[in-house]
């Protein structure tokens, strides 16, 4: 983290996980444990039929509700999609894009990734856009390129304006849901790779304001060390987001 230059932001992302009951019951377990935590802006991306009822329970909480993916049409015939302005129209202020999942079962491409992330920013959602290698991508030795690639054409036609919205998570694919972290240094190291890579496109001042997130099986106990490293600015967390114990926990490491 770096609290001088950026924004240090934690974000859940609950996947396919939790109807409204299990939503309302969470929103009550994890007020209380919220505190102020003054630091760090605190997020969390549910599936889209849940979004009205998580805004209404976080309705007097510091938590921002966001959205798991959007469509990058602003309407018409896309049978079961859901548009950014749909979205922010419920309350979501945030949307994940590029997430390795959708990649991985619904074909997204780096083309549709940018075209999404355009279509958000246009509304005024922030945006936790997502890159990340596989195992065998990073025993090939080619993380950098392939991280430098998917960070070149998700941002791919952004002006520096837009780049305040931006948020990068860097999530290895072999770590998510695994309980496979990767070690505090190999998240540090990527992630400054990703700041010199957008520092190459947009200038030192655009990189060094750009929140860089982690993701894949952070959880209470690695937070801190994660978080400790100077270019991870937060975490996209998904299995213990689920946790009201665990978030919290988690939430409370990026505010010491
Ligand atoms: P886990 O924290 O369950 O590994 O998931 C990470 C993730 O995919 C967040 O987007």
């Amino acid at each position: 983290m770096n609290l001088k230059y950026r924004k240090t932001v934690i974000a859940g992302n609950w996947k396919m996980n939790n109807n409204l009951t299990a939503t309302k019951e969470f929103a009550d377990a994890i007020k209380p444990k919220l505190g102020r935590h003054k630091w760090c802006d605190v997020v969390l991306c549910v599936p889209y039929v849940n979004i009205p009822g998580a805004v209404k329970a976080f309705k007097d909480a510091h938590l921002a509700i966001g959205a798991e993916n959007c469509h990058y049409e602003d309407h018409g015939a896309f049978t079961g999609e859901v548009t950014a302005d749909m979205l922010r129209d419920v309350g979501a202020r945030y949307v994940i894009l590029g997430h390795s999942e959708r990649r991985q079962y619904y074909n997204e491409t780096d083309f549709a990734v940018n075209k999404k992330i355009k279509a958000a920013l246009n509304v005024g959602l922030k945006t936790i856009v997502c890159v990340g290698e596989s195992l065998e991508q990073r025993e090939y030795g080619v993380t950098e390129e392939l991280i430098a690639y998917q960070v070149k054409a998700a941002l791919t036609g952004l002006d520096d304006s837009a780049m305040r919205h931006v948020i990068i998570a860097y999530e290895p694919i072999w770590a998510i849901g695994t309980g496979k972290t990767a070690t505090a240094e190999q998240a540090g190291e990527v992630c400054a790779h990703i700041r010199f890579t957008v520092r190459k496109m947009y200038g030192a001042r655009v990189a060094r304001a750009l929140t860089i997130q982690y993701g894949g099986s952070m959880n209470a106990k690695n937070a801190a060390e994660l978080l400790a490293q100077p270019d991870i600015d937060g975490g996209l967390i998904g299995g213990a987001s689920l946790k009201p114990d665990d978030f919290a926990a988690i939430i409370a490491a990026a505010n010491q």
